[in-house]
């Protein structure tokens, strides 16, 4: 894969050109009014695909957004690869607080700003120019499928079925997903786990309409103070999640694992300094990379209510609104979960408000194997382009196909992702580095030779 080398340096220009094309498409799965936007960005991803040199590239239907697949099958009696990826992105707002357009990317600082620039569209598109560069230049060593979607950023809840009815077609050796990220640029590392995720609204009536504040306040529940006082009581001081049966069926981590968390290069300063904060908050008796890799935690996502337009109106609102979720860990289950939420939230609601509690999406948390072939390789083609052994790390973030693919196709995922969590994805200036980009497409060939050679 040396040989690559002065083929990235020839087309560079090119493969950061076409990402910006794709980087403009505002395909924001989670607002129908983007619904235009994200299919134009599944046809760009299936023209470019095209373009590469991938065959039996479709753009398949689903009852949301398509999943557009390609292949390229060199001799069955080769190892498969399976590229998984997704075209959607995050909704942009608060819009006032980017530097730049979130669809007009710029280069600032070694770094391009858009919005999917690091997730996932940048780490996605790092896969089809490796891909080209390989097929180009002959080195091609294994065959590899392409299975881009659309709906990631809002619970992939069309690709259950997809896979369940395509299991011939996505039949493969190993999912690899570019859609994480690493310690530092000088401090590889390779993800082994993700988060599993529970995400439900939840709606406090108080009296039937709006009332004045002042001709009933103090006598009828406000059911935003109801709101907030549920959510409250919802962590003890020690920052534990008070939900009877929250914690049942969490998994322990070994000592082995913890201590290898500890002593991964992390520096608490720099991440405070990063956040802008004095201090971080979790729960007890665990460190930062632990509160968010191995426990599991809730969140309120949004909460609203009442007036919150120009200036000031008296009012009593009759309802209160949140979207709160819960980052999960393996062996918990995100539908008991749901359920032990639904139920502690109606069983603390005061008897002067009603409740209503919607599950919006969930996932299951995945741990991946490290002495697989797989991570072994990707180990080895960071190693190789990094100049610095990789570590094995958890996240904190969900993939929910990752334990799908297992459960349906029985294949097991490996996480190759180049983001940083500086990388502020889902916030306003979503950046991704140049670094990150062009190490991302000079790295993955190297997996590729290695998977198939260590396969052997
Ligand atoms: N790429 C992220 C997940 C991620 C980010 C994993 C950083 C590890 C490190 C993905 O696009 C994402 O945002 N997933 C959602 C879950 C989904 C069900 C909405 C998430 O984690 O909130
Ligand atoms: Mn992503
Ligand atoms: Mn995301």
């Amino acid at each position: 894969m040396d040989q690559l080398k002065p083929y990235l340096e020839n087309n560079k220009e090119r493969f950061l050109n076409e990402l910006f094309d794709l980087l403009r498409i505002p395909s924001i799965s989670a607002d129908v009014k983007y619904s235009a936007d994200v299919n134009r960005a599944a046809e760009f991803v299936k023209q470019q695909l095209v373009a590469a040199g991938a065959e039996k590239v479709e753009v398949c239907p689903t009852k949301g957004y398509p999943i557009v697949y390609g292949e390229k099958i060199i001799d069955a009696k080769l190892p498969t690869v399976l590229v998984y990826g997704h075209y959607d992105v995050q909704p942009v707002d608060p819009l006032n607080l980017w530097h730049s357009p979130p669809f007009e990317p710029v280069i600032k600082d070694g770094d391009i700003y858009a919005r999917g620039s690091a997730d996932d569209k940048g780490q996605m598109y790092m896969h089809v120019k490796a891909f080209e560069m390989m097929l180009k230049n002959n080195v091609l060593p294994c065959n590899v499928k392409f299975m881009i979607e659309g709906e990631e950023e809002v619970g992939s809840v069309n690709l259950e079925s997809f896979a369940v009815s395509n299991k011939e077609k996505l039949k493969s050796d190993v999912v690899l997903i570019s859609d994480t990220s690493m310690l530092s640029n000088d401090i590889p590392s390779i993800t082994t786990g993700l988060r599993g995720l529970a995400y439900l609204e939840v709606e406090v009536t108080g009296p039937n309409r709006d009332l004045h504040s002042g001709v009933y306040g103090g006598a009828v529940a406000n059911p935003i103070n109801v709101l907030c006082e549920m959510i409250a009581s919802l962590q003890d001081k020690d920052g534990k999640v008070t939900i009877p049966g929250f914690y049942d069926d969490v998994q322990e981590v070994s000592k082995e694992e913890r201590a290898q968390m500890a002593a991964a290069p992390f520096s608490l300063d720099e991440y405070k300094k990063h956040l802008d904060i004095n201090e971080v908050k979790g729960e007890s008796g665990y460190s930062t990379l632990e509160r968010t890799s191995i426990r599991p935690t809730l969140d309120v996502n949004g909460i609203w209510g009442g007036y919150t337009g120009e200036g000031a109106k008296t009012v009593l609102p009759s309802k209160a609104y949140a979207k709160i979720s819960m980052r999960l860990v393996p062996n918990q289950k995100s539908q008991k979960i749901m359920d032990l939420f639904e139920a502690h939230f109606k069983k603390i609601a005061p008897p002067y408000v009603k409740v209503k509690v919607s599950p919006h999406h969930g996932g299951e948390a995945a741990v991946t194997p490290t002495d697989s072939i797989a991570y072994k390789a990707a180990a080895k083609a960071m190693e190789k382009t990094f100049g610095k052994t990789p570590i094995p790390l958890r996240s904190g973030g969900s993939i929910p196909i990752v334990t799908m693919f297992e459960k349906v196709l029985g294949i097991k995922s490996v996480l190759l992702g180049f983001g940083l969590d500086s990388d502020a994805i889902h916030s306003p200036n979503e950046k991704y580095g140049l670094f990150n980009y062009y190490k991302g497409i000079e790295t993955l060939p190297y997996f590729f030779q290695y998977f198939t050679e260590m396969s052997k």
